[in-house]
């Protein structure tokens, strides 16, 4: 009697272990208030923790935003978004870029504001914004060990964290699903895609309804810093002379040069100095990314002292408060963080993170995947010098596709708003006019435009 009791005790317990592995840990929290917000959020957010990779010592931190479309809610797509860096949290997509808010300077130096983002994607889908690699945001690992990634490492974790958040809201298992992110993320984008499909293929469960994937700026092939001479050249940033100079002496080589070749060194010396004090991620504005950088390894107090410097005439000036915003324990708290998962000060983005980049070409990725009929949307803010258009269009025209809809405008309110071309393989390559690195933050109205027409099958 005694012996099948403890036996049932055991049956029991294997299958609660059986339950929790297959379901993952439901961790996920509802989100009604958030510090620096008035009254309630007016859409549904929740955030959580999916443990990946072996022993689940890798905890993924998210952020879940519903759809707001009043006509067909739940059935709206479902997006992955991704931040680049890699180590800037998904946080910073959420409160300047195309999420639900906007961040700004608090009163009196207090706890910053936030208000509705008026062209937030999450206005037509359901957006998932993942802190990943782990060290990002709030994501953290469990072990030292599992505290390093790499860059196939974070896309493997981020498929698999994927699969347990579907199984914990099987509601969105017949959605259609894109992934998407800018900047970075041109790396694990297409490689997480292709993780999907392969997976899908191989009857990996759940299935993931994969229709396609969506690119800002992305980061894709190595020795993409070359089209940064010509791109400097065509902005009127270098004289022509510096420029047939650097061809020369540098032979369209300028990111790897052997520190032999003076005469090029010497040229690229020239470059910076011309280049330097200017915003690379968008040549119109001053070097606000420098003074954000700063700020965030003095921590948060210096933050507002440097604002005279980093006015709103920078693009990028809402980064500042985000950090403020997130140290807070308030907002912590609101955001159901775990306690002591944090060491010291939480980072927009992680710069001392144990992370290798990856380092492949995505070019072949993307080959790849539109042999599979995915569609994607590729667009470049045409004013970052970062990753510039010119990059962007060389990997596209590499792949050879045929031209469906012949290079034009694209407008917004009448005005034109960038130029587009699509191809044969459900590839729509759009710029978006005096945009930066990260186009939704700089021109948020265009780039809502040009998502909505793309999301839903129509032209740009
Ligand atoms: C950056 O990532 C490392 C590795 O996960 C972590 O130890 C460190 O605390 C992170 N820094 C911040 C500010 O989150
Ligand atoms: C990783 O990639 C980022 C963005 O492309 C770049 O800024 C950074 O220098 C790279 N880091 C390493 C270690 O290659
Ligand atoms: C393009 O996408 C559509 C809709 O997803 C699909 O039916 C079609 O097969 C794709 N085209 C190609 C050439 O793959
Ligand atoms: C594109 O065409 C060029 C020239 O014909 C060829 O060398 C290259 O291999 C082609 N690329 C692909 C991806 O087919």
């Amino acid at each position: 009697m005694m012996r099948y009791y403890y036996c049932r005790i055991v049956v029991v317990f294997f299958f609660f272990i059986w339950i929790k592995d297959l379901f993952g840990r439901a961790e996920a929290s509802p989100v009604e208030f958030l510090p620096g917000f008035d009254g309630p959020l007016p859409f549904h957010l929740e955030t959580g923790y999916i443990g990946v990779d072996e022993g689940e010592n890798v905890e993924l931190f998210y952020y879940f935003v519903r759809s707001s479309s009043s006509s067909n809610g739940n059935d709206d797509p479902l997006i992955l978004w991704l931040v680049g860096g890699p180590g800037c949290s998904g946080l910073s997509a959420l409160l300047y870029e195309i999420g639900p808010l906007f961040i700004d300077k608090g009163e009196d130096e207090g706890l910053p504001k936030l208000s509705l983002n008026p062209y937030a994607w999450t206005k037509l889908t359901n957006i998932i914004f993942l802190d990943l690699p782990v060290g990002t945001g709030f994501s953290y690992a469990k072990t030292l060990n599992a505290a390093h990634s790499t860059g196939s490492q974070s896309c493997h974790q981020a498929y698999q964290f994927l699969r347990k958040w579907l199984i914990d809201h099987p509601e969105f298992a017949s959605n259609p699903f894109y992934i998407g992110g800018s900047s970075y993320t041109g790396m694990t984008v297409p490689f997480i895609a292709r993780l999907i499909s392969d997976g899908n293929e191989a009857g990996v469960e759940p299935r993931i309804n994969i229709k396609g994937y969506v690119l800002g700026n992305g980061a894709t092939f190595p020795d993409e810093g070359n089209y940064k001479i010509p791109f400097a050249h065509g902005m009127g940033l270098i004289s022509d002379e510096l420029y047939e100079s650097l061809m020369q002496t540098c032979e369209g080589n300028y990111v790897n040069v052997d520190s032999s070749n003076h005469p090029c060194l010497d040229n690229l010396d020239t470059f910076h100095q011309l280049v330097d004090d200017l915003s690379g991620e968008q040549i119109l504005d001053p070097t606000c990314e420098r003074i954000d950088s700063r700020s965030s390894r003095n921590g948060h107090r210096v933050l507002y002292n440097e604002e005279r410097i980093c006015t709103k005439k920078c693009y990028t000036y809402r980064h500042q408060y985000v950090p403020i915003w997130a140290n807070n324990p308030s907002v912590q708290e609101a955001l159901h963080i775990r306690e002591g998962s944090i060491v010291g000060l939480w980072e927009r983005c992680n710069r001392s993170l144990p992370y290798t980049n990856g380092t492949w070409d995505s070019t072949p990725i993307h080959a790849y995947l539109s042999t599979k009929g995915y569609r994607s949307l590729i667009y470049s803010g045409d004013h970052d010098m970062v990753m510039p258009f010119l990059s962007t269009q060389a990997w596209i025209r590499s792949l050879n596709y045929s031209i469906m809809d012949e290079w034009r405008q694209w407008l917004v309110r009448g005005q034109i708003a960038g130029y587009t071309r699509t191809y044969a393989n459900n590839m729509t390559f759009a710029t978006v006019k005096g945009g930066a690195h990260v186009a939704p933050e700089s021109n948020p109205e265009e780039c809502f435009a040009m998502f909505e027409r793309w999301i839903s099958y129509k032209p740009l």
